[in-house]
C-alpha cells in the first residue's frame, strides 16, 4: 500500500507518512493479527499523534470516503472518537442511532447493513451487544467493518489505544507487570487487553471475585498467543488476591462493574464489591510508586476507583481517550488501503 497524507498548506515531503503493508479489510478483534501488525498500527498511531499535533489536525487521507458509525449501545469515547478521528482523515462522516433508525421497526442488522451500503458507506464502525454481530456486518458489507465493541467479545481498538498509551509510558512491555481489576467476565476490553499485552510480552494478571473470572483460567491455561510477539506465547495469571496482583505492578487498570449485565448472585453489592476490591489510595501502594492507573471509561467512581485515584499523579485514564483519536485514526487510515479504488491487495474472509 503506498498512502501518503499531506496536509493543506505543508509540502509533500515534510507531510508524508510511512506507507505500511496491510492486509486486513476489517478489523473485529486482535486475534487475527500478529505482533508485525499490531506493531504497523502502533507506529501508524504514532504517526498521527504528529498530525494531531499540527496547528491543522486534518489530512487528506480518506477523501471521498463515507464512514458510517452505526451504535446499538450507549457509548461517549468510543462513539465521538471515530467521529473525530475519520473527520481529521477528511472523510464524511454519517451517525446512525439504532435507537432513532429504522432498527426500532424491527428491521435485521443484514438489512441495515445493505442499506447502510446503498447509501454510500465505504466503511461502518459498529457497536452491538450481541457478541459476534460485527462478523455478520462484515459478511454483508462490501467495505470495511470496524468492531466498536460487540457484546463482552471483543473492543480492538480499545486493546489497542491501551496498548500504545502503556508503550509512550513505558516503553517495551517485556517484564512489565499489567494488573486488570474488576469485571473481567463481562468485560470485552479484558478480552482485547489478553490479546493486545500478552503479544507485547507484558506480565499480564487479572484480578477480581472469583464469580467475575468465571472461565479465565481455563483460558489461561490453554493460552495459544500471538504469533510472533516479543515474548513468544505468553499466558496470563488468573486471581483473586488483589495484593498479589497489585504486588508491583506497573500498570493497574480497573475496569466497570457492569451493572447492565450482572445476572443475579455474580456481586453481593456494590459496597461489598468497592470493598474488597476498589482501587484505592492505600491499595495502591503495594504498586510500584509510579505505577500508570488506567481505566476504559466510563467510571463508576467510588465503587472499582476512588475518585482521588482516578485524578491522582499516576493517572492516565485522560491520555487515553486522547490517544483514542490517533490509534483510531491509524485505524481508519490502513483499513481504507485495502478498499475499492486502493491498489493494496484485498483479504475478503470476515476476520481479514
Ligand atoms: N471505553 C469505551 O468503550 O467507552 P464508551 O462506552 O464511552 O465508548
Amino acid at each position: 500500500m503506498s498512502l501518503t497524507i499531506e496536509p493543506a498548506g505543508t509540502s509533500a515531503a515534510e507531510a508524508s507518512l510511512p506507507a505500511p503493508r496491510w492486509r486486513h479489510r476489517h478489523l473485529l478483534d486482535l486475534d487475527g493479527l500478529d505482533w508485525s501488525e499490531i506493531e504497523v498500527l502502533l507506529r501508524t498511531a504514532e504517526d498521527m499523534r504528529g498530525v494531531l499535533a499540527r496547528p491543522i489536525a486534518r489530512v487528506p487521507a480518506l477523501r471521498g470516503r463515507t464512514v458510517t458509525i452505526l451504535f446499538y449501545e450507549a457509548s461517549t469515547r468510543t462513539r465521538v472518537s471515530f467521529e473525530v478521528a475519520a473527520k481529521n482523515l477528511s472523510a464524511d462522516v454519517v451517525n446512525i442511532t439504532a435507537s432513532a433508525s429504522s432498527v426500532s421497526k424491527g428491521e435485521s442488522l443484514v438489512d441495515t447493513v445493505r442499506t447502510i451500503e446503498s447509501l454510500g458507506a465505504n466503511m461502518l464502525v459498529m457497536r452491538h451487544a450481541t457478541s459476534g454481530a460485527p462478523y455478520l456486518a462484515a459478511e454483508t458489507f462490501s467495505g470495511s467493518v470496524v468492531n466498536g465493541g460487540d457484546g463482552w467479545h471483543a473492543h480492538p481498538s480499545q486493546g489497542l489505544l491501551d496498548l500504545f498509551t502503556m508503550r509512550r509510558h513505558l516503553g517495551d512491555l517485556r517484564g512489565r507487570k499489567v494488573a486488570i481489576v474488576g469485571d473481567i467476565l463481562h468485560s470485552r476490553v479484558a478480552r482485547s487487553n489478553i490479546w493486545a499485552l500478552t503479544a507485547a510480552g507484558a506480565e499480564l494478571w487479572l484480578c477480581g471475585p472469583a464469580t467475575l473470572l468465571r472461565g479465565f483460567e481455563a483460558w489461561a491455561g490453554s493460552w495459544r498467543g500471538t504469533a510472533g510477539g516479543p515474548d513468544g506465547r505468553k499466558g496470563f495469571v488468573v486471581t483473586s488476591d488483589l495484593r498479589a496482583a497489585l504486588r508491583d505492578a506497573d500498570v493497574v487498570m480497573t475496569l466497570r462493574i457492569q451493572r447492565e449485565r450482572q445476572a443475579g448472585g455474580l456481586l453481593p453489592s456494590l459496597r461489598e464489591y468497592a470493598a474488597r476490591f476498589g482501587i484505592t489510595r492505600e491499595r495502591l501502594r503495594g504498586a510500584r510508586p509510579d505505577a500508570l492507573v488506567m481505566h476504559p471509561g466510563p467510571m463508576n467512581e467510588g465503587v472499582e476507583i476512588a475518585p482521588d485515584v482516578a485524578v491522582g499523579s499516576g493517572s492516565v485514564i485522560s491520555e487515553q481517550v486522547r490517544n483514542g483519536v490517533a490509534v483510531r485514526m491509524a485505524i481508519l487510515h490502513l483499513l481504507s488501503g485495502t478498499l475499492a479504488g486502493s491498489t493494496a491487495p484485498v483479504e475478503g474472509t470476515a476476520r481479514g
